[in-house]
């Protein structure tokens, strides 16, 4: 490891909020697995790179990691939901969700996920152009909106999409001003970016209420909390207590979905067709695989487990570009990680970015080869060498939910499509809180 000076790091800092993904890349490359720099008085911020450091601060000891204060900006949107919250409280919560994320669940949501796929290419025709992160954010947000509240949300996508937009430049903002790092609420001040977001946020909220509304009207489905996660939420009573959760929390829980499980799975989808786009030989086998093993049927959950390379695709478009670039933490407690002395009160990263391409664990890391991720390809890999989404016990609660849906919906696209990104046009990955592609994705479709 190797520990930049604060006057170095300060020299770094432009390049740094300019291109992150390079400047992390280039410091790894440069000073080896664990880099540690200053952010403020201090405060260190230390950069892991290796499974090993990753898997210790995820699992190994992660009693003595709290998210990090970057992630303070998101409490703003999404509240006290699980995403954010901490403690006694996240744990209670935690136990209370998990159980509607299971697969039996999951399964369940399968229907509304192809069929969103099929209305969304219902709408397309033979050589249209499409703007791929558009179409497949509003595809993410329909089956969201038919998850979690049973409802038709495709009417709300021009509105969500730039508020999502704005949310995002709003926390790059909040936690790339030096303010933020020496003041403890910060992120409270009314400032004018701070005013835009909370207008932002009302309109996601509308959305949330009108729902809820919509669902006290028609009370909520059978009362066994087996219908939409709205009505699991509900339903929901806490072993030890037996209370429900408050209406407040319902409305966190929900926002965290919307917010958590819609923008990730659009972003892995425009990286996958962008990735077939220029690797034909993946997409034919694509193409044949959802040939011979649908023969024409729409897809059910039993049918994407058998999608054995549409399944690796969709994998190997998360270890290049998972949408969850880079996890942080705060240290509760003084810690070592790499022969490196971790601070209470650091920072430490651990970016699925930089894990995805660790030279000891991946061969020609920089290469799209989904064969990586067939099942006996992936033996004897470190399970921390593949983390998009996360690990230990915040890790992603919907990973099964979002794997199903992305591979759903590549299934159902690809048997009808092809989609080729416009000419000249590579899109590049920009580190918002996601890692979304930087401007627009123009996209031809041809149908097959
Ligand atoms: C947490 C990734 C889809 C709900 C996380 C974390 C990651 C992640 C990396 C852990 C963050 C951390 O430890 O700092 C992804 C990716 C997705 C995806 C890459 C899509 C490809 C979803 C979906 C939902 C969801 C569809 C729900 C509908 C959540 C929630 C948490 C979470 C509630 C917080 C869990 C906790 O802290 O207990 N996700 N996610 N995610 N995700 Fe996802």
């Amino acid at each position: 490891g190797v520990r930049l000076t604060g006057r170095e790091a300060l020299a770094l800092l432009p390049y740094a909020r300019r291109d992150a993904l390079a400047f992390y890349a280039e410091l790894l490359a440069r000073h080896g697995d664990t880099v540690s720099m200053p952010v403020a008085p201090r405060t260190k911020f230390h950069v892991l790179s290796r499974p090993e450091h990753v898997a210790h601060v995820l699992v190994g000891n992660q009693a003595n990691y709290l998210k990090a204060r970057t992630y303070r900006p998101l409490t703003e949107v999404v509240g006290n939901g699980l995403l954010t919250s901490e403690g006694e409280h996240w744990a209670r919560q935690r136990r209370l969700v998990q159980p509607m994320f299971s697969r039996r669940h999951v399964v369940s949501f399968g229907g509304d996920m192809a069929s969103a796929a099929t209305r969304a290419v219902d709408t397309w025709a033979d050589d249209a152009r499409i703007e791929a992160a558009t179409t497949m954010s509003a595809l993410a947000l329909d089956v969201v909106g038919r998850a979690l509240f049973g409802a038709d949300l495709t009417g709300d996508a021009a509105g969500v999409a730039p508020t999502m937009d704005l949310l995002m430049d709003r926390m790059i903002r909040v936690t790339s001003n030096p303010l933020f790092w020496i003041t403890p609420n910060y992120h409270e001040w009314r400032t004018p970016n701070r005013r835009k977001a909370d207008a932002a946020k009302a309109r996601l909220d509308a959305i949330v209420d009108r729902m809820i509304a919509d669902r006290k009207r028609r009370g909520s489905g059978d009362g066994d909390g087996d219908g939409d996660l709205l009505d699991m939420l509900l339903a929901a009573r806490d072993a030890e207590s037996g209370t429900a959760m408050s209406e407040q929390q319902v409305r966190d829980e929900l926002m965290t979905f919307m917010v958590a499980g819609h923008e990730t799975t659009a972003n892995t989808l425009v990286w996958t067709f962008s990735l077939l786009s220029t690797h034909p030989e993946a997409r034919r086998r694509l193409e044949s695989e959802v040939d011979s093993v649908l023969a024409g049927r729409v897809p059910d959950a039993d049918d994407a487990d058998k999608l054995e390379w549409t399944n690796a695709v969709v994998s190997e478009a998360l270890r290049l570009y998972p949408p969850a670039w880079t996890l942080e933490r705060e240290a509760i407690a003084d810690d070592e990680v790499d022969g490196v002395r971790i601070r209470a009160g650091s920072m430490v990263a651990t970016p699925p970015w930089l894990v995805h391409r660790h030279p000891e664990h991946w061969t020609n890391p920089e290469g799209f080869d989904p064969e990586r991720f067939l099942p006996e390809a992936a033996r004897g890999r470190h399970k921390f060498a593949y983390l998009p989404f996360g690990g230990g016990r915040r890790q992603c609660v919907g990973s099964g939910f979002a794997m199903l849906e992305a591979v759903l919906i590549l299934a159902v696209i690809t048997q009808r499509y092809r989609l080729d990104l416009a000419p000249g046009v590579r899109p590049r990955p920009d580190p918002m809180i996601t890692l979304r592609p930087r401007g627009k994705v123009p996209m031809t479709v041809r149908a097959r």
